[in-house]
């Protein structure tokens, strides 16, 4: 009999390997680590929803439902394959009653999406978020802190090279107006548009601002400008969020094109790119204020912010940096295997430490050092180990002090 056609994974999904294991399981405790930090408490939704839920949640959004894995059950019922977290996440707050407990809600979720995308690197079908949710509060801090936490999670990977774009999109007050003025800016101009953005001059005028058709670009420059149509509230919003973000040292660049592809946002919204990328697609994380979701979702008016993070293209990156799992390489000089293995024990309380045991050369043993990506070396020779003190080396400033082994931990930290 002949033998069947193996079968292979289905289009736009791919298997992570046990050797890549390593890197999204330093992510995924790395993000948990971080949320945690900021008082976030993980949350796990299905990854079914009932189809209707995302689709008011993304309402008049093509892109949304060209991209959802939309299928009908054995039980008739409608159901998607969640494309994000965040309408899962604000059903479970309300199913769940956190409206009643203090709030706001701090949630974090990591898992698997799916978008029915056309697959290329950094896209794929089944992807993994982070995502990260503040419900039931309106205050700016939110939104500056949840900015924060992408943050503090990328540096921490070694990604802390990053653009911050910035924008605010208004609410249902002062939104209409504006799109009323974009919509009368853009119709004169219709015919040398491309085809998608003279659709949406009428559909949904605020794509027309992340058009990224090359004979559009010169007409989105002189287009007005939302953050100048920002009524009181939500310029007082706008202001403080960049208040918050200034005192926290976070910089950022203002984007008044960033409009982002959910309906769902008011107010703040943000996209993190690594330093250098341009464009949508090398995002690595997006979000922000989505207050009327709630009551789209049919659940009382809440106000929210959040963002969700691609882990995909995260650690794609961290494999192409040369971050590195070990923070610190201790450096025996000579045979000083007792002593080495001592003084990693005490580093360790601090950090990742792997010990060079081999016997070569102390210049050999620091270019491996280097090229493992370690920021810290502990270097120790046995007139040093006699003292219990070390040289600790700093990989980045290329500084180097005589350290007592007890204070390597707080060196380290
Ligand atoms: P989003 O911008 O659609 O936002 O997705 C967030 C991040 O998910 C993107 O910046 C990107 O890193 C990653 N991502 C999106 N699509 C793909 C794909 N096909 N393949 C690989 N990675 C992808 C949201 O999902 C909102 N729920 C964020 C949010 C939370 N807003 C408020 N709260």
């Amino acid at each position: 009999m002949p033998r069947p056609e193996p079968i292979k994974a289905v289009r736009g999904v791919r298997d992570i390997m046990p050797a890549d294991r390593p890197l999204w399981r330093r992510a995924e405790r790395s993000a948990a680590a971080v949320a945690e930090r900021f008082g976030y408490e993980e949350i796990v939704t299905p990854i079914i929803e009932p189809a209707e839920l995302i689709e008011r949640a993304g309402e008049d959004s093509d892109a949304f439902a060209k991209e959802l894995y939309r299928f009908v059950d054995r039980g008739d019922r409608a159901i998607a394959l969640r494309p994000e977290a965040t309408a899962g996440v604000v059903r479970a707050y309300f199913e769940h009653n956190l409206n009643q407990g203090p709030q706001p809600s701090r949630l974090y979720l990591i898992g698997p999406m799916f978008r029915y995308d056309r697959p290329q690197k950094g896209r794929y079908r089944q992807f993994f978020q982070l995502d990260v949710e503040a419900i039931g509060s309106a205050g700016p801090a939110l939104d500056a802190e949840v900015i924060e936490i992408a943050r503090d999670w990328l540096s921490t990977l070694g990604l802390g090279d990053l653009r911050i774009e910035l924008n605010s999109i208004g609410d249902h007050r002062c939104r209409p107006a504006y799109l009323e003025e974009l919509k009368a800016y853009y119709r004169p101009l219709a015919e040398n548009l491309s085809a998608e953005s003279q659709r949406r001059i009428e559909q949904n005028p605020l794509r027309l601002l992340d058009s990224k058709a090359e004979q559009d670009q010169p007409f989105k420059a002189r287009a007005p400008r939302i953050t100048d149509h920002l009524c009181d509230e939500c310029s007082a919003h706008w202001s403080a969020v960049r208040r918050l973000l200034d005192a926290a040292a976070i910089e950022y660049v203002l984007n008044p094109h960033l409009v982002r592809g959910l309906d769902y946002y008011t107010r703040t919204v943000f996209e993190i790119f690594p330093a250098g990328a341009a464009g949508q697609q090398d995002a690595l994380a997006g979000g922000g204020r989505y207050d009327g979701l709630a009551e789209a979702e049919g659940w009382p008016p809440t106000p929210a912010v959040g963002f969700a993070s691609g882990l995909d293209r995260v650690t794609d990156l961290m494999a192409a940096g040369d971050s590195s799992p070990v923070a610190v390489v201790v450096l025996p000089e000579g045979e000083l295997d007792v002593a080495a293995s001592e003084l990693a024990r005490i580093c360790r309380t601090a950090a990742a430490v792997a010990v060079d045991y081999e016997t070569r050369s102390l210049e050999s043993k620091m270019r491996s050092a280097s090229k493992r990506g370690a920021r810290w070396v502990v270097i120790v020779n046995e007139e040093e180990a006699s003292r219990r003190v070390a040289r600790l080396r700093d990989m980045t400033q290329r500084e180097q002090t005589e350290v007592r082994w007890e204070e390597l931990p707080t060196r380290l930290a």
